[in-house]
This record gives C-alpha cells, structure tokens and sequence, in this order.
C-alpha cells in the first residue's frame, strides 16, 4: 500500500486593515456586518511558515489531525479549524472521484506544523497569518485548482480577518449577502506594485496586556453599542473612498481615512457594555506623535491604526523614512514601552505568488 509522505509548505503575511472588521452577522460562517480592507504585510517581514503533511502511516502512530505550533502541540478540534479541514478535504475528495489514480489524501491524517517569525504574543493578527497559511499549505498539498479567492472562503471560517491574508496588496473582503457565505470573500483592489513607496512600521508596545478576544469583543459590542449600528452605516462609503484613495495614490487621502476608521473602531470598543480598552497610554502616546509629526512638516507624512490590542500600526511613504524615523525617536525613545519594526515594503506577496 501508499507508504509515502507527502509534504507542502508555504508562508502567508498579516495583513494589517485600515477599514476594520468588526461584528459577526454569523458568528459560526463568520459572515460580518461590514466590508473590510487591508494592506498585506511583507512575507519577509511578519508571516506564518506553515508545512502540511500527511500519509497513510500516520495511522498508525497518530490517527488524529495535529499542529505543532512554534513548537508546541496544539489540538485541531475547534470548531473553526474543523471547518476548514473538513472544505479542504471536501475538495480533495472531489478530485479523487474524478480521477482514481490520484492517491487518496483526502483520508489520511494531517500533520501541520506552524511557526511565526515574530512574537505570537505580541497581538499583531498573528489569527490571519496562521489561518491563511494553514489554508495554503493544504490547498498545495492536495493539489486544489481553487483560485486565492475560492480559498480565502475557506480561510474565512478559520479566522475572518485569514481571508484578506490570500492575496497580497491592497485586498477587500467583500461582507456579501448571501446567508451561506459563499459570496463573502476576498477581492484585490491593487496589486503591491500599484504603489510601491507604501510602508508600514509596527510599533510594538511591549507592555503586554491580556485583551479581550475579537471574537467575544465582538458579540458584545454588536449587542450593546448604540455606535456600533451608525458605524455600520458610514463604512459602505467610507470603503468606496478608501478604494478610491488607493487607485488615485492620493495618500492624503488614505491616511485620513484611515486614522478616523481606526478612531471610530476604538470608539465603538468604548461605547460597548461593559467597556473595552484595546488602546492604552502608550498607544495614545503615539498617536500623539503622529499628529505632531504631521503638524511640523505642515502635511501629512503619517497616519496610524490599531487593531484589538495596543500596537500602533504606523503607514507611511518611503521618500519621508528620514523625517519620520528622526521625529519618532525624538517623540518615542527614551519613553517607556515602544519597540519598533519597520517593514520593508508593504502590500507584500500575498501566499503563494
Ligand atoms: O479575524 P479576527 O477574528 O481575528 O478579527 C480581526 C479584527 C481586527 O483585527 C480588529 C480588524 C481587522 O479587520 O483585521
């Protein structure tokens, strides 16, 4: 019989959203209440390296699906990565039918294994990356024909925010209408190349505090903030400006747009009952020296965004590196909490290209 090991690896970027995702209309498809936009980050600078296995003989010691992640064993028995392997498999098991010569993969037990380049703990959506790369190493190793967005359907039900890590660039997540989620999916609005002076610096408050989850943050802001259901209502036209903002390259534009969705989100988090605070004074901290940095050079050099936790995401042009990096130790070191990564391109590869 098939004693083969069969093997596929892959690395997915995080990707890093000026229009938040926030509020499931389907809590189990992870269907949202709105549309969501996000720059991928660089693969060789915050990704997910992810190797799928599988093989008849892991029958025999571990019949069971397993992630090893940064080395440490973790059970695949959410009901989130259940949903995925049991799609990937489903594909898998559509092209056996079709062709009975191909081993049947589709039966074996997978073995994944899972590492970040960057800290896990750190709270920099490390959910999309993992997500996204888990989806493609399988897709590899099963050989699906799917496209990046048939995947990204997949990767949605692991993570929402996976779906968007599929493509590379500028990518929207369509919210769809459809009740089963098949319309509810990733879409690139620009390639990288589109607009290769983006960058992005991640300053990471090494503060660490424990947050409250995206998901059970979500719940409850949709249950109780009366801000919430206005919010709903200005994203549609704030994502048809933002995409407009990055065919036109008018960053003035983006940068606006983005730091009053990263406001309005957090906003949203402080009107929720009871209260969450996923910013903390030393996010404020840079924001502050954003604005600052802005009002010195007389236009906008920077704008700012942060996601469920205190990290500050900073996007920038790279003809203004010099001036920022100078003004932001200026306003930052010395001051306690920051480290700083920078990216070395944003709206980065994307899996698989
Ligand atoms: O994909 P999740 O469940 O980890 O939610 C992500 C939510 C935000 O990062 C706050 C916003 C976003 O669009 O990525």
């Amino acid at each position: 019989s098939d004693q083969k090991i069969y093997r596929a690896s892959t690395t997915a970027p995080v990707n890093i959203a000026v229009i938040k995702y926030w509020g499931k209309r389907d809590p189990t498809l992870n269907l949202p209440t709105n549309s969501s936009l996000s720059v991928t980050l660089s693969q060789s600078d915050l990704r997910t390296h992810t190797t799928a296995s599988c093989s008849s003989t892991y029958r025999k010691e571990t019949p069971e699906d397993s992630l090893l992640l940064n080395g440490k064993l973790e059970p695949l028995t959410t009901p989130r990565s259940i949903a995925c392997l049991r799609s990937l498999r489903a594909l898998r098991s559509e092209l056996e039918s079709t062709n009975p010569s191909l081993p049947k993969l589709s039966t074996y037990p997978l073995r994944l294994a899972s590492s970040n380049n960057f800290p896990t703990a750190a709270g920099l959506a490390s959910s999309a990356a993992g997500f996204a790369a888990l989806v493609r190493a399988i897709a590899d190793l099963y050989e699906l024909p799917q496209s990046p967005t048939e995947l990204s359907l997949i990767a949605r039900q692991g993570s929402g925010s996976a779906c968007r890590s599929l493509l590379g660039g500028y990518v929207a997540w369509d919210k769809g209408s459809r009740d089963d989620g098949t319309d509810s999916c990733a879409r690139l609005v620009a390639p990288k190349s589109h607009w290769p002076e983006m960058r992005a610096l991640i300053l990471v408050a090494s503060a660490e505090q424990k947050s409250v989850s995206s998901t059970a943050g979500m719940q409850t802001t949709v249950k109780t903030s009366g801000l919430f259901r206005q919010r709903v209502e200005a994203v549609p036209q704030r994502m048809l400006e933002m995409e407009k903002a990055i065919r036109e390259k008018d960053f003035e534009a983006f940068a606006e747009i983005t730091r009053k969705e990263s406001n309005s989100f957090h906003a949203t988090c402080l009107d929720t009952d009871p209260p969450i605070f996923y910013m903390n004074e030393t996010s404020k901290m840079a924001i502050r020296a954003v604005e600052a940095i802005n009002k010195e050079a007389g236009r906008t050099v920077a704008t700012y965004t942060f996601d469920a936790g205190p990290n500050c995401v900073i996007y920038y042009l790279e003809k203004d590196w010099d001036f920022l990096a100078a003004k932001l130790d200026l306003a930052l070191d010395g001051k306690e909490g920051w480290s700083k990564e920078r990216t070395s391109d944003a709206g980065g590869l994307g899996v698989g290209n």
